[in-house]
């Protein structure tokens, strides 16, 4: 899964960490070539109003769920985003979609704006920029056929399967994502969960999508199928060299896929990085915090390990710390981290050293800690101790991975 180029770190150097909002659109927009990231995110924000009053409505103050992200994603390779509950994947990930309409900042999509646009130009966008959602049980229409759920984005993009075509093309997304295509006539309800998952994951593809956006595809699954689903992910992307955007709070199947991963804290990336760079050299004690919870198998490590807690609650979005929006739980907080707020950007004090810990980070007093195992020793479940779907159905499947 891994992406065979010098990829940098975070966003190119760390210097969009220190994009402003309000300059995000401005930026100039040099014409696409080959190599640059396919998609470039900056100072990308969504606050919801918050408002009281019922007759004459005003606005009182508003929850940043997300306040002003950065990040390049590369064709073919994954980027894995992490973070608590509340810390602004979901929303992120819509905005990618456009199921939400960002406060500011810009999405380029090969060069291109596309967070302002309408109409046929976003149509022709949208096509191009797909998404799996969490719940595979929520997410299929359980009064649709399989074999309409997954054709269903052809009524909208007749161009891609014009109609003669469209059965025979489902099929084949069945069978590419590992169900028996004659399953085409079957109801949601007679799939089990992994199955299901793969539905959605035919419907991503059925627009042959550059980008695939997965908001905690195999959370709501069963930890045997998990391996299953990430693998056919892992597969489909060597297949059709697609790039994902991969959101998860489960740290172990993150590393397992990503190529490099964000972690994200009360709607903002706090760092960013290659997984080596995340996993075995953190340097932002949120990261190091997050890993230092992680499962290892290993009793001895897990006996030597140090496992840092972290004191009080995430605060609210609609009421986000001065500084330093992490100071609140960080054992490392100083006055400086109230009044300054500490830009996504390669620390100075690795900036000119060659070491893993150069990488992007929002911390004023970043340093490095290695609190987790080397690969391999994370607790992640592999296909053989994975041997089925571990549920009933009438419909089984998942015979290609
Ligand atoms: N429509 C909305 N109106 C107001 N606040 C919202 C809305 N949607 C999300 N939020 C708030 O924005 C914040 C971020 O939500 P989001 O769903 O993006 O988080 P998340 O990281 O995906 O969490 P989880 O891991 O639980 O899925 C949360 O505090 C949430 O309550
Ligand atoms: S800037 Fe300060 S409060 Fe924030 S993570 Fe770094 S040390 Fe902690
Ligand atoms: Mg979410």
């Amino acid at each position: 899964m891994h992406a065979d180029r010098d990829k940098g770190a975070g966003t190119g150097g760390g210097a969009a960490g220190s994009t402003l909002l309000s300059q995000a659109s401005e930026d100039a927009v040099a014409p696409y070539t080959e190599g640059d990231p396919i998609l470039q995110v900056r100072g990308l924000a969504k606050h919801y109003p918050l408002t009281q009053g019922i007759l004459f409505k005003r606005q009182i103050g508003a929850v940043r769920a997300v306040d002003g992200v950065d990040f390049d994603l590369y064709a073919g390779e994954t980027l894995g985003i992490v973070g608590e509950s509340g810390c602004g994947k979901s929303t992120v990930a819509k905005m990618l979609v456009h199921l939400e309409r960002p406060t500011a900042g810009a999405i380029r999509y090969k060069g291109e704006d596309i967070s302002k646009l309408s109409g046929r130009a976003l149509k022709a966008v949208r096509r191009n920029i797909q998404m799996v959602f969490q719940d595979p049980y929520t997410s299929l229409n359980p009064r649709m056929t399989v074999g309409d759920i997954i054709g269903e984005p052809y009524e909208i993009h007749p161009e891609v399967a014009p109609k003669g075509s469209r059965r025979q093309k489902v099929q084949d997304l069945l069978d590419v994502v590992g169900l028996n295509p004659e399953y085409i006539n079957r109801y949601p309800h007679q799939f089990s969960g992994g199955q299901r998952q793969r539905i959605g994951i035919a419907r991503g593809l059925a627009l042959n999508p550059e980008i695939i956006v997965a908001d905690e595809p195999v959370s709501a699954l069963d930890v045997s199928v998990q391996a299953q689903v990430v693998n056919l992910l892992d597969r489909l992307q060597a297949e059709f060299n697609l790039s994902f955007v991969f959101i998860a709070h489960d740290l172990s199947i993150v590393r397992h896929i990503s190529d490099r991963v964000g972690v994200m804290y009360l709607g903002r990336i706090v760092e960013i990085g290659s997984d080596a760079e995340i996993y075995d050299h953190p340097t932002h004690p949120y990261t190091q915090a997050l890993l230092s919870a992680v499962p290892v198998p290993d009793p001895t490590a897990r006996e030597h390990r140090e496992r840092i807690i972290l004191h009080g609650d995430v605060p609210s979005p609609a009421n986000i710390p001065s500084g330093c929006r992490f100071r609140t739980r960080c054992w490392k907080a100083q006055e400086r981290c109230e009044l300054e707020v500490p830009l996504l950007a390669v620390p100075a004090e690795f900036r000119h050293v060659d070491t893993p810990a150069r990488h992007d980070s929002a911390c004023h007093f970043a340093e490095e800690k290695r609190v987790v195992p080397p690969e391999g020793e994370l607790e992640i479940p592999g296909p053989a101790e994975a041997p089925g779907d571990g549920e009933t159905s009438e419909a089984e499947g998942d015979e290609r991975s």
